[in-house]
């Protein structure tokens, strides 16, 4: 149902130019896609999402995008569980708004279920209206996993290109990592597997057999044989606090996915060359790079956004580790959200909930 409402009105700016009649303003139909269409609409599409996440990231560095500090829901009752609000506005081709609501529950994995859940709303640019809901921890791994490829391969054109990978915590967000890696052109001789649980280490092995991963797989008891033999190291566990501090075991300058955030103390980041997604957002919340800047009192240790990276201006030095922190921003889930809104639009599937928005006319 499309209610149509006029934009004419006898207050209109006088500088409204009068020769063109603004376009009706329209409430949209509310949809709702669940995982399974959004599977769909994402599956295979690897090159496509890292282009798009790319893209957004230049949208953001640009100033085009609204994206304010995620809102963190704590229970005293639950302190080890959080839902995770964040809101943003993405302008560019996407232009949308929108929040992301996703929760974070760590004991969920013991059950048997997913440890993060997650819907994302999509707001119209023209009337605020919603017009969306989606299933959204697909989108969610689909575009942490898509930045995470697009950084290994910025980060690394200035060296050898990484042929042994380790994957440190390996959940669901290592598995979507490791697709977009493989997607987007990269084969491993070596995958390293290493993790605190045996049944999420032999899962993921399992997975990597099954995908039919190219390349000899390693099962590390030991963190320290994990890291010493990857020269790409994605960190996805769920640590709260630092666990990794030696120094000498990067001695071979590898390139470093920190996804998780905090399990590096910041001597490892001092050491490194320091990438972000965005500075501000990263230097929060108890991660790594907000240690060191209570460490040193400032932010002379991180050198640049991926934004920074992909337009130039920073280079990446071969010879010391370069580690990648992204705090994962609001706007790639918008801009992933609407990618899949757009193709279950095209394809002529979405389920659109008549008469979502009932009360429209302010007087009855
Ligand atoms: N930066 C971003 O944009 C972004 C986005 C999504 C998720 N994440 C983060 O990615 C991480 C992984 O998410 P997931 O959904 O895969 O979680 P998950 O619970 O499915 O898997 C985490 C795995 O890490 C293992 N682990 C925990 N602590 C460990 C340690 N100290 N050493 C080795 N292994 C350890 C666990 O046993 C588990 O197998 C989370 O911290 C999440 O917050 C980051």
């Amino acid at each position: 149902m499309t209610t149509t409402r006029s934009t004419t009105s006898e207050s209109a700016p006088e500088s409204a130019p009068k020769s063109t009649p603004a376009a009706p303003i329209t409430v949209p139909p509310f949809a709702v896609i669940p995982g399974a269409q959004v599977q769909r609409a994402l599956r295979g599409r690897e090159k496509q999402i890292v282009e798009l996440v790319e893209a957004t990231y230049r949208v953001h560095g640009a100033g085009d995008s609204v994206n304010p500090p995620s809102y963190f829901l704590r229970f005293p009752d639950r302190p080890s569980s959080r839902i995770i609000a964040l809101p943003a506005s993405i302008g560019g081709e996407v232009r949308v708004d929108g929040l992301k609501w996703i929760s974070s529950f760590p004991e969920n994995v013991a059950a048997g279920i997913p440890r993060a859940s997650a819907v994302l709303i999509l707001n119209d640019h023209d009337t605020g209206y919603p017009f969306a809901c989606l299933e959204s921890s697909i989108i969610s791994a689909t575009r942490t996993a898509a930045s995470a490829a697009a950084a290994a391969d910025r980060l690394s054109r200035d060296r050898p290109r990484p042929t042994r990978v380790g994957f440190f915590g390996v959940g669901l967000i290592a598995r979507y990592i490791h697709t977009f890696l493989v997607g987007t052109g990269w084969s491993f001789d070596d995958i390293g597997v290493h993790d605190l649980s045996t049944d999420s280490a032999a899962g993921f092995r399992c997975y990597l057999e099954q995908s039919g991963a190219t390349g000899r797989i390693t099962v590390h008891d030991n963190a320290e044989q994990l890291i010493r033999n990857s020269d790409l190291v994605v960190f996805a566990t769920v640590a709260g606090q630092p666990h990794v501090g030696d120094l000498s075991w990067f001695e071979h300058n590898p390139v470093v996915l920190h996804v998780s955030l905090r399990d590096l103390t910041p001597e490892i980041l001092l050491a490194s060359t320091n990438i972000v997604d965005d500075i501000e957002h990263c230097l929060k919340a108890d991660t790594s790079p907000h240690l060191a800047e209570q460490l040193t009192g400032n932010r002379d240790f991180v050198h640049g956004t991926l934004d920074d990276v992909m337009a130039g201006r920073v280079t990446v030095p071969a010879d010391r580790p370069v580690v990648f922190s992204p705090f994962g921003l609001g706007v790639l889930d918008l801009a992933v959200g609407k990618y899949v809104y757009d193709e279950v639009a095209r394809c002529g599937e979405l389920h659109v909930v008549d008469d979502f928005f009932h009360e429209l006319s302010r007087y009855g």
